[in-house]
């Protein structure tokens, strides 16, 4: 971007759009050399904006023809500079038509109409539909559409789009067909869809509680049918659960789902007609892992609910974005945990936005929830904008209690169905319903970072009572200083010294408290004190993770391991394990004590195996070691080849220490026919695999093969394949050859293996991943195959920090290359440069060098430029 650098946009100046569009009829006309497309639109002007007569459309496709009331517009009559086309002089109301011609075939950005396998797939989120037309490309811009799609028969026998089907028939030559689609709602352009191509379908259906009776189809490559069972039952499962919960029903006769192997994101919401990431449709048990049927599921139930959230009411801009993506993530966070154990899936949540949104709020492009600029949008689809939106709206649950949050709910959608509306509506209904002042709360939208929670204990004998002294702060971020206090939700428990649960009773209660009590933490400095105590309680902070915050609490060892075994709030458990790991973790990295792990951590960790089989699921995250990243970010100037190998050291002592015992679960837990319930037994069984493969001299390449070649499930072939990836045994290269052998046609367990070899701790990594490049396997134009082996490397921190900087140059080149073709995958992968400060100072500098090299190159794109130039800064 050396010639004018790309410029932001902002919050501030919002404007509702001068015209609005009442309809649109697209005709797609669908050639082997190009596609054509006419819109017509129905324009009037906006009566709530300012009176303007030039009407601006956004657009970047090859205009071939314009018509104004039927009439054709010369080219002096509009203007078309920096993808916008200008109208001067329109009448108040008015028909335009617009004729634009398409290269899907040549669209590698896969925005837009683009071709995969031969097939014609659109993505219009957020700015893609631009590509498509011209049009008013802005979320509170909402239009009835009409679609026709005109194709081979032979090529293209399935054509969709959104809504429902209102005709079919031939062409005159019966060599070509044609399908027109209505959808009855309004809607932005960015849940525009179609699809065309040689697609086979899974049918089923769905009697709504009000008895609509809804058709659901599943359309994929005729070769994956096999694999769709999961994703219609997930459907049905997330249908029912809208309704129950929310008392939310589907709208449309039709509910459409197509898998598609080239795909930016996870799936997308478009109305009536979803089009997913291959890798969140497809699984059954010979392909994929009981993580990846969990994916499934998750994501499935996320698309769906967007029909409320999301598509009934929308974003009116997408700063908004949250407003349905933070929404929705709640959504289905909670459909997850009422599918499976609750508390395993707020550990998995908590642990991945502490893994990865707690560094991106620590970061160079740390943003609040609402963010208030961006140069491309594509590059605010972020950990910050969903998991930690779902957050914010979870607090709020939290709050409210559940039957005050569907209150909530209930009034916006009363407010709400069928605008485009801000993260205030949102939070406005929550608190009206409620009857409670929100406007601190707010905060959590407005201000980035992660704020601190320094709390400590007062014991006071004599009175029974014990005080408890909470302070917050919130570091700077870049552009905002000296935050305000956050309006906190602390839960809290009290254990006494046998492990009961202790009453939380303030002064003011006339009764003894509940077991854990919500705390409304809202000064910069406040206190709460507890009263009717025997004992001093040790207590149990943040039950449940109750907000996206860190806690500081001057816990000794022994407490801790104290909470790991008797805290009623398994979340706690888990959390007390961690913090005493890391402690030790760090404790090692710093090089200060015995150089081997405490006695009370082992003997925490041997407590949790004893007691495993209770809740396998729990006890495999719990057994497992807080995650590098993690690590780095409470180190400055970190060493991260020395933070992983003293991860690899403590897991190795663990392995020896408790030997016996992981070998004891290993054998409980094999052998066992599969059935999915059984998700936990394995997770703790590959658990045991992978601390048994660190003893030296240990059998593990003969335990792995076993499990490999009786393995009636990708679960455990992966596991196996896993516990020795690290290693350069004869077993290891036997296995990893004959998965891929195996597995040659299955793209999506192909990316599980390229990932399993650019994770490893192997020496040669970067030289493997090279060489991997080159497999007939892998593509750079495909976003799976480039975060699979690609991103993986990015992840593996050993490898990317090498300190000969051979990893940065790797992936500064890998950038580079990808920008070309799809800008926005080179910016997600460029972002793992982000933790630059962090590191120690000559990684740093090498790091450095890579980015300015990145950033000087032409052509760089805006997403790429936004992610370095904020890196850089
Ligand atoms: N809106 C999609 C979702 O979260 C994500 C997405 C964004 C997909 C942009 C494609 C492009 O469900
Ligand atoms: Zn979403």
């Amino acid at each position: 971007m050396s010639a004018s650098a790309p410029v932001a946009k902002y919050l501030k100046d919002y404007r509702p759009a001068p015209f609005l569009i009442d309809r649109v009829d697209l005709e797609f006309d669908i050639l082997d050399s190009h596609t054509s497309v006419r819109a017509r639109m129905v324009v009037k002007r906006n009566p709530k904006a300012d009176a303007s007569d030039t009407l601006q459309l956004d657009g970047s496709a090859e205009l071939v023809a314009v018509r104004l009331d039927g009439e054709a517009l010369a080219p002096s009559a509009w203007t078309l500079a920096d993808e916008v086309l200008t109208l001067p002089g329109v009448p108040e109301s008015f028909i335009l038509d617009i004729e634009t011609r398409l290269e899907p075939a040549a669209n590698t950005s896969l925005m837009g109409l683009y071709a995969s396998n031969g097939n014609l797939y659109t993505q219009c989120e957020p700015e893609g539909f631009r590509k498509i037309t011209y049009y008013l490309d802005r979320p509170d811009v909402m239009a009835k559409f009409s679609t026709t799609l005109i194709a081979d028969r032979q090529r293209f026998p399935v054509l969709l789009s959104n809504g429902n089907k209102v005709g079919e028939g031939l062409t005159e030559n019966r060599k070509r067909h044609w399908v027109k689609w209505v959808d009855p709602y309004r809607k932005p352009a960015y849940l525009f869809a179609v699809v065309a191509g040689k697609l086979s379908v899974l049918r089923d259906h769905y009697t709504t509680r009000g008895g609509r009776k809804v058709t659901l189809e599943i359309y994929v490559a005729p070769a994956d049918m096999d694999k769709t069972a999961h994703a219609m039952s997930s459907l049905k499962k997330s249908m029912q659960w809208d309704e129950q919960v929310f008392g939310l029903e589907y709208d449309l006769d039709t509910y459409m789902i197509v898998a598609v192997g080239d795909f930016n994101m996870g799936a997308m919401e478009n109305k009536g007609l979803n089009i997913f990431n291959t890798k969140f449709v497809l699984a059954n048990r010979e392909t994929a892992t009981d993580f990846d049927f969990e994916g499934v599921e998750a994501v499935i139930a996320h698309e769906y609910f967007h029909n409320w959230t999301g598509n009934r009411v929308t974003c009116r801009d997408w700063f908004q974005l949250s407003l349905k993506e933070g929404l929705t993530v709640f959504r289905d966070q909670e459909f997850s945990a009422d599918m499976q154990s609750r508390a395993v899936k707020r550990i998995e949540d908590a642990r991945g936005l502490r893994a990865l949104q707690f560094p991106e709020d620590a970061g160079p492009t740390a943003h609040p929830v609402r963010p208030e600029s961006y140069i491309e949008m594509n590059n605010f689809y972020t950990l910050t904008v969903y998991e930690k939106g779902a957050e914010v709206v979870r607090m709020i649950h939290t709050l409210v209690g559940a039957a005050g949050f569907r209150q909530g709910m209930d009034l916006y959608f009363r407010r709400h169905d069928g605008q485009a509306v801000t993260c205030e509506d949102f939070v406005a209904a929550m608190a009206d319903a409620n009857h409670i002042d929100l406007t601190q709360f707010k905060r959590w939208y407005s201000q980035a970072g992660t704020p601190v929670l320094d709390v400590s204990l007062d014991w006071f004998a004599e009175g029974g009572a014990a005080s408890l002294t909470v302070r917050q702060h919130c570091p700077d971020t870049p552009g905002q200083t000296d935050k305000l206090p956050f309006h906190i939700p602390l839960a809290v428990g009290l254990l006494a010294a046998d492990g009961s649960e202790l009453p939380v009773t303030l002064a003011s209660d006339d009764a003894p408290g509940p077991l854990t009590r919500v705390l409304s933490v809202t000064e910069a400095e406040q206190t709460f004190t507890f009263v009717g105590l025997n004992e001093k309680p040790l207590p149990s902070l943040l039950r449940n993770f109750s907000a996206p915050v860190r806690l500081n609490y001057a816990y000794r060892d022994e407490e801790l391991a104290f909470l790991c075994a008797h805290d009623s709030d398994a979340f706690n458990r888990w959390e007390a394990g961690q913090t005493l790991a890391t402690r030790e973790l760090l404790r090692l990295y710093r090089g200060e004590g015995e150089a081997t792990l405490s006695a009370c951590l082992i003997d925490a960790f041997a407590q949790l195996l004893d007691h495993a089989d209770s809740d396998p699921a729990f006890a495999a995250l719990a057994l497992t070691l807080p995650a590098e990243v993690e690590l780095l970010e409470l180190q400055d100037h970190a060493d991260p080849a020395r933070l992983c190998q003293v991860r690899e050291q403590a897991r190795a002592e663990l392995a020896q220490a408790l030997a016996e015992r992981w070998d004891a679960a290993w054998r409980r837990h094999s052998g066992l026919a599969f059935r999915h319930e059984d998700a936990g037994r394995r997770a703790l069984k590959n658990l045991a695999l992978s601390y048994l493969a660190l003893l030296p001299g240990g059998d593990a390449g003969a335990l792995a093969s076993q499990q490999y070649q009786q393995a009636d499930n990708m679960t455990d072939r992966m596991g196996a394949l896993a516990a020795l990836a690290d290693s350069h045994s004869h077993a290891r290269d036997t296995l990893f050859a004959d998965f891929a052998q195996r597995f040659a046609d299955e793209a999506l367990v192909m990316d599980k293996w390229f990932t399993l070899q650019a994770g490893s701790r192997r020496q040669d990594v970067l030289r493997t991943v090279t060489a991997l490049m080159e497999h007939p396997a892998f593509a750079l134009t495909n976003p799976n195959k480039v975060r699979a082996l690609i991103g993986a490397f990015g992840r593996n921190l050993a490898a990317f920090h090498a300190a000969d900087g051979s990893g940065y140059r790797f992936m500064a080149d890998q950038v580079l290359a990808i920008d070309a073709i799809n800008p926005q995958v080179a910016s997600r992968l460029v972002s793992c440069f982000n933790r630059r400060s962090r590191v120690e100072p000559a990684r740093a500098e090498l790091m450095r060098v890579e980015l300015a090299r990145v950033l000087a190159h032409d052509g760089l794109s805006r997403d790429v430029y936004e992610i370095v130039s904020k890196n850089l800064n």
